[in-house]
């Protein structure tokens, strides 16, 4: 099976006499889904996630709404998803409560219009929340995967993000059998059913950031299903930026730190697993490491965009852990049809997993993410624009940031066409706090944070990362911050710290006019 070709008719993968006599079309599939119900759906930054229930169920709201009936559902996924999924039921006005995070921008206009709640949890716990009990009972999964085995194993599709949890927690399972996903993912997946429950939970035993500890197969109890559907819609995710000058600067301030700290004796040349979060960003820093002189490198993170493949197929990498594939348009067209050649550098695992903040920290990976803004302190907001609208969501960067054995954030130094500074007095929402992160990166350069107190890390952030544009505000602020601040420790001047957004919002700009 792991040779055959993604061609294969739809019908020929669903090899389980008893599943395939549960195969329906995706409308009878989304009317056995009731109002109010709450849904764990696959997918994980646009991929992997079902396509034709959520279509079709999102037809069926509009429908229910016409008739002025109320139908709504909560929605828990991995992460962010696609246009058939979000996109679809928020257009339907058909989303109670969504988590965790969704990079959709019709969820995010529902999001941040007050219609649908939403839950910004950190990735790593989401599963274990749900395990635990306290985000209510879950009716139905909706599970994507690549094809059903005769004896009824299941070979996932190109994320596993929270699927063993959501099929073991919900009463009901439907799943999409997606033929547009290559029947070479068989064997890259590595599920581990060990995890168990506090106070028995036992220790994970993953040593290294390529070690098999699981099954490649999820396990599915055969009484739960209740519709299995076909579909050949293919993942659709963003394409990436081509790296601007910004993008570049900052990839090559972190690569001569990470040199230095080769040269320094605390990483070896291998360096230690690397961490990349997403954007444009994260990717442009990929893309710079294929010229740096690391080699052997390995990653433990959460997804693989095109630029870890780059490294892998130019030897710099030699395995990749994850629990999805994040490929732009191009890298699904170019990689997934060769993905069976990655087998045995590749290893997706589910994300309680692959964002464990005990492995990540025992592990000591290195992680990068990107912020929206830094303060002269290190708190770091990723999620909110202007302190109070969603972007997308603090995803597992606060899983790696916090554990990691060097953790950087990074932006370009100014953001809305130089109207804004990444750097502020004061994050006008704190997602990772001063006492996270260990170095902040922005094109003007890079802060090395560790071992400073407060007033010695506000100097150096404002000195090497701030844009000269608003450098002498910042320098400012300090100087009578310091002097007139009631505490010497961490000096703020409570009236002004977030005058720079207020003054955004109401002038367009955070220049001082
Ligand atoms: N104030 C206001 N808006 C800002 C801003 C700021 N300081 N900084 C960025 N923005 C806006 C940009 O203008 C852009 O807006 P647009 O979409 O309307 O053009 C948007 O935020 C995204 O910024 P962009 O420069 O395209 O960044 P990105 O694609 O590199 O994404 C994050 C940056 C922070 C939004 C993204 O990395 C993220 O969601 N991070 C949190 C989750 C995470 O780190 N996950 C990884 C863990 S594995």
């Amino acid at each position: 099976m792991a040779s055959t070709s993604s061609t294969i008719p739809t019908s020929s993968r669903i090899l389980n006499p008893a599943l395939a006599q549960r195969t329906m079309s995706a409308d009878e599939a989304a009317a056995l889904i009731q109002p109010g119900s709450i849904l764990g759906m696959s997918g994980f930054t646009g991929s992997g996630y079902p396509k034709a229930v959520p279509t079709a169920l999102a037809k069926r709201i509009v429908a229910a709404h016409e008739k002025g009936e109320s139908f709504k559902v909560s929605v828990f996924t991995g992460a962010s998803t696609g246009p058939e999924l979000d996109g679809a039921l928020a257009k339907a006005d058909g989303v109670n409560l969504r988590l965790p995070y969704s990079g959709d921008p019709e969820m995010r206009k529902r999001i941040n219009g007050g219609e649908t709640d939403y839950m910004d949890i950190h990735l790593s716990h989401v599963a274990q929340l749900v395990d635990y009990g306290f985000l209510g009972k879950m009716d139905v999964a909706i599970i994507e995967v690549t094809a059903i085995l005769e004896d009824g194993r299941i070979v996932p599709s190109s994320s596993m993000g929270n699927n063993t949890t959501w099929i073991n927690r919900a009463d009901k399972v439907i799943l999409e059998v997606n033929s547009a996903q290559p029947l070479e993912l068989e064997g890259m997946h590595d599920i581990y059913y060990g995890l168990g429950l506090p106070p028995n939970r036992q220790p994970i035993p993953l040593l290294r950031s390529d070690q098999r500890i699981g099954t490649p197969y999820l396990k599915v109890p055969m009484e739960k299903v209740i519709a299995v559907v076909s579909t050949d819609i293919g993942d659709r995710a963003s394409p990436f930026k081509a790296p601007d000058e910004a993008s570049r600067k900052i990839a090559a301030n972190i690569i001569n730190f990470l040199e230095w700290e080769v040269k320094k004796g605390r990483l070896p040349s291998t360096l230690f697993p690397l961490q990349s979060g997403v954007g444009n960003i994260a990717n442009a820093v990929l893309f710079g490491l294929e010229d740096a002189p690391f080699e052997g490198m390995t990653a433990y993170t959460e997804v693989i965009q095109d630029g870890m493949v780059q490294l892998l197929d130019k030897g710099k990498i030699c395995s990749l852990s994850a629990t999805a594939f994040s490929l732009s348009p191009d890298g699904i067209a170019n990689i997934m049809p060769k993905i069976g050649s990655y087998r045995n550098q590749v290893v997706i695992r589910q994300q309680e997993i692959s964002n464990n903040p005990e492995i990540i920290r025992r592990i000591g990976v290195i992680a990068m993410n990107a912020m929206i803004e830094g303060d002269i302190y290190g708190n770091v907001n990723s999620t909110h624009i202007m302190g109070s609208s969603m972007q997308n969501g603090i995803g597992g960067s606060g899983d790696f940031t916090r554990n990691g054995y060097l953790s950087f954030m990074m932006a370009p130094s100014t953001a809305a066409k130089g109207n804004i500074s990444t750097i502020v007095p004061m994050v006008s929402h704190v997602d990772h706090t001063e006492h996270d992160l260990q170095v902040m990166v922005t094109d003007q350069g890079l802060a090395d944070l560790r071992g400073l107190s407060p007033k010695k890390r506000a100097r150096l952030i404002i000195e090497n990362c701030s844009h000269p544009d608003f450098r002498p505000a910042l320098r400012d602020y300090l100087d009578r911050a310091e002097k007139l601040a009631p505490g010497k420790h961490t000096p703020h001047l409570l009236d002004e710290s977030l005058s720079w957004h207020s003054r955004f919002l109401k002038t367009g700009s955070m220049l001082p006019q």
